[in-house]
């Protein structure tokens, strides 16, 4: 049997964003978001964790082609939020942009561009204290 390891690589990116949510009135967004509702926005060096796994090529030793891995996430991902205004970008039309959901995001962007089954985990690094985490659907259903 091949054995599966996975790797993490690094992304960063600067955005800016705010967080607000049309479904909420003006008082209960500042009450549930507090200063990052500021509606002059703010911003934030993300760093992004990418993990994938696979089987470790004889030859190789390498389980991941990893420029191929680092050409699909600054394509896909940091070419598209680097200094930017994360609440503009179209998929967060009608969602919030916390880490959460970026984490979801870009779980999504990339899932259409990893084969199948590589892809283990996004994570979002937002703050020195906030870091969010999503391991796709599959592992949301196992829960
Ligand atoms: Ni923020």
């Amino acid at each position: 049997m091949t054995a599966q390891t996975s790797i993490t690589r690094r992304y960063k990116f600067a955005a800016m964003h705010r967080l607000h949510s049309d479904r909420l009135s003006e008082e209960d967004n500042w009450k549930v978001f507090g200063k990052c509702n500021n509606p002059n926005g703010h911003g934030h060096n993300y760093v992004i964790l990418v993990t994938v796994a696979g089987a470790i090529q004889e030859r190789t030793g390498l389980a991941t082609d990893v420029e191929t891995l680092d050409r699909v996430v600054r394509e896909t991902v940091v070419a598209r939020f680097d200094h930017r205004d994360l609440n503009r970008d179209p998929a967060f039309a009608d969602k919030t942009t916390t880490g959460e959901n970026l984490a979801i995001l870009i779980w999504d962007l990339l899932a259409d561009k990893i084969p199948a089954g590589r892809l283990v985990n996004i994570g979002v690094v937002e703050t020195r204290d906030n870091y969010f985490e999503y391991a796709g659907p599959a592992a949301a259903g196992a829960r």
